[in-house]
C-alpha cells in the first residue's frame, strides 16, 4: 500500500489526524488543523531496526559534575536560568508577540558578548538595520555580537558550522525559521519541529548555548509547541500586561535548575531594567484605607513579593450575577465565595464580583486564599483592612486557614517593606516548630475565616483574645487612620 502524502496536523497541540476537522478532538481548538506533508524518510522503510551500534551500560552511581554554567551578566535572568547559561543547553523563550522577546535577548547577548564570548544573533523577522536601532536604543551598539539576518535553514546551519568557539546563538524566532525539504509553511508544527531538531542537533554537536524564540498563541501555547517543550532543555515565558511597563521572566520547565523562578523587568525608553525589589514595585500606587484592599505576602519560587489585591462588589443588575477576575484563578474564587457564604455567613449571591491583582501580576499560589477573602469581606463591611498588615494562607473547604511554604520569607518581605502586622494561619508547622516573628511584624494567627470576617466586619473575633503584638499593630492602624 503506498504511504500517505499528507496528514492534518494541529497547529496548537500537535495532535495528528488523517483526516481534516473544524474542530481538533485533542485539544478543542477550532481551525487550528493543517494539512502537511509527510515526511519522506530516506532508508528502507517498515525494515525492523537492526545493525545498530552497541551502547554501554552504566551503572547510576558514579562520578559527575554540576553543569559548568556562564553567568550572563544580568541578575534577574541569570537567576530563572539557575545561574546561567550552561553549554550545549537549548532554551526556549515563549511570550506574546512584543511584549519584548527580542529586545531582552539582545539586551543579554550584548552583555554576554562584551564578557568575551562569541555570541551570535540570527534575526528572522527583523533585518539588520532594524536590530541595529534596537541596539543603538539599548545602549549597546559598541557590543562585540555577530549579527545576521536569516531564516532558511541551511544557511543557517552552514554558518553555524563554519564558526569556531560559539558561545551562544540566538534564533529569533524559530517560527520565521523553514527547511526546504518540507512543502509546509513555516511556522506550522512540521517546520517548526524540523527545523529546531536541527538547530538542537548542532547546539548539543558544537557546545554552544541556543536560545530559540517562539511565538505564544492566543491560547497561550507555544505556537507549534508543545512539540517544542519536550525537546528543549529548559523554556522560559516572559510575560506581562499590555499597558503596564513591568515583565516578567517565568521558568516553566529547567533540566539544569528550579523552575519556579521568576526575574523582574520594567520596560523603559533605553530597554529592560532589572527590578532589584519587586514588591516595592507592585505596591508603589496603593492608597491604604480603601475598602476592598488586602496586600499579599507570596513567594514566587524562593522569591517573596508583596502585591495587592483588590474586589469590587456591585450591585447585580438581575440574572446570574458576574464574576470578573484579573490575576487569579476564577475557579478558585468561586471556591472562596462559597466558604464565606456556607461557613462565614456572608453572602454574596446577589452581588456582581470583580477581583483584580494591582499592577497586573498573575498569582497562582493557593497561599492567596486568605488575602482574597479579606478584600471580599472588607469590600463588603466597606471597611478597609489594615494598611499596615499583610496577608497570607490557604483556605480549605471547612473555612479552616492552612500553613503554607515559605511562611518566614514571606513575613521577612513584609517587615522588610514596612508592614507592622501579618494575618497568617496558626504558626506552627508540620514539624511542630513555631516560625520566628521578623523585629517590628506583628502577627494574627487566623484559624478559621470566619474570625477574618468577624474582625472585618467590625465584630470581635470569637473566642481569641489579642495578642499583645497585635494589639500593638491595631493601636499603629489607628494612630495612622
Ligand atoms: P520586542 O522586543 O520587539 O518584542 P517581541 O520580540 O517579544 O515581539 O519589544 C517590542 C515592544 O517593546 C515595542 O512595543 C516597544 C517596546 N520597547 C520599549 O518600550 N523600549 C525599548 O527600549 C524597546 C527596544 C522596545
Ligand atoms: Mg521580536
Amino acid at each position: 500500500m503506498a504511504r500517505p502524502t499528507a496528514r492534518y496536523v494541529c497547529q496548537s497541540c500537535g495532535a495528528v489526524t488523517p483526516k481534516w476537522a473544524g474542530k481538533c478532538e485533542s485539544c478543542g481548538g477550532w481551525n487550528t488543523i493543517v494539512e502537511e506533508a509527510v515526511e519522506q524518510r530516506p532508508g528502507p522503510a517498515g525494515k525492523a531496526a537492526v545493525g545498530g551500534r552497541r551502547v554501554a551500560l552504566v551503572p547510576l552511581k558514579g562520578s559527575s559534575e554540576p553543569a559548568p554554567r556562564t553567568p550572563i551578566g544580568i541578575a534577574e535572568f541569570d537567576r530563572v536560568l539557575g545561574g546561567g547559561l550552561v553549554p550545549a543547553s537549548v532554551l526556549l523563550l515563549g511570550g506574546d508577540p512584543g511584549i519584548g522577546k527580542s529586545t531582552i535577548l539582545l539586551q543579554a547577548a550584548a552583555r554576554l558578548a562584551g564578557s568575551g564570548a562569541k555570541v551570535l544573533y540570527i534575526s528572522g523577522e527583523e533585518a539588520i538595520e532594524q536590530v541595529r536601532l534596537r541596539a543603538l536604543r539599548l545602549g549597546v551598539a559598541d557590543a562585540p555580537l555577530s549579527l545576521a539576518s536569516a531564516t532558511a535553514l541551511r544557511d543557517i546551519a552552514t554558518t553555524l558550522e563554519g564558526e569556531r568557539d560559539i558561545g551562544l546563538v540566538v534564533i529569533d524566532s524559530i517560527q520565521t525559521v523553514w527547511l526546504d525539504t518540507l512543502d509546509s509553511a513555516p511556522g506550522t508544527v512540521a517546520q517548526v519541529r524540523a527545523c529546531a531538531a536541527e538547530l538542537i542537533r548542532l547546539a548539543k554537536s558544537r557546545g554552544f548555548a541556543l536560545v530559540l524564540v517562539g511565538h505564544v498563541t492566543k491560547e497561550g501555547a507555544l505556537a507549534g509547541p508543545r512539540v517544542l517543550e519536550h525537546m528543549v532543555d529548559a523554556v522560559l515565558y516572559f510575560e506581562g500586561e499590555r499597558g503596564h511597563a513591568f515583565r516578567i521572566l517565568r521558568g516553566v520547565k529547567n533540566r539544569f535548575g528550579a523552575t519556579d523562578e521568576i526575574g523582574v523587568f520594567e520596560m523603559t525608553g533605553h530597554g529592560l531594567e532589572e527590578v532589584a525589589n519587586p514588591s516595592a514595585l507592585f505596591l508603589a500606587e496603593r492608597r491604604g484605607h480603601v475598602s476592598g484592599s488586602a496586600v499579599f505576602a507570596g513567594v514566587e519560587g524562593t522569591r517573596p513579593v508583596l502585591v495587592e489585591v483588590q474586589a469590587l462588589l456591585a450591585p447585580s443588575a438581575g440574572g446570574s450575577p458576574r464574576r470578573a477576575v484579573i490575576g487569579w484563578d476564577s475557579g478558585r474564587l468561586s471556591m472562596l465565595l462559597a466558604v464565606l457564604e456556607t461557613r462565614c455567613g456572608l453572602s454574596l449571591a446577589g452581588a456582581d464580583v470583580y477581583l483584580n491583582v494591582a499592577g497586573g501580576f498573575r498569582v497562582t499560589e493557593p497561599a492567596a486564599d486568605l488575602a482574597v477573602a479579606a478584600a471580599l469581606a472588607s469590600a463588603a463591611a466597606d471597611r478597609p483592612t489594615d494598611a499596615a498588615m499583610v496577608f497570607f494562607g490557604e483556605v480549605g473547604l471547612s473555612g479552616e486557614v492552612r500553613m503554607v511554604a515559605q511562611a518566614e520569607a514571606r513575613l521577612k518581605e513584609a517587615a522588610k517593606l514596612g508592614f507592622s502586622a501579618a494575618a497568617l494561619p496558626r504558626r506552627v508547622g508540620g514539624n511542630g516548630r513555631a516560625l520566628a516573628l521578623p523585629e517590628g511584624l506583628a502577627a494574627w494567627e487566623v484559624g478559621h475565616l470566619s474570625d477574618l470576617v468577624a474582625r472585618l466586619s467590625g465584630d470581635r473575633p470569637s473566642g481569641q483574645g489579642r495578642s499583645r503584638g497585635e494589639r500593638r499593630a491595631v493601636a499603629s492602624q489607628e494612630g495612622a487612620g
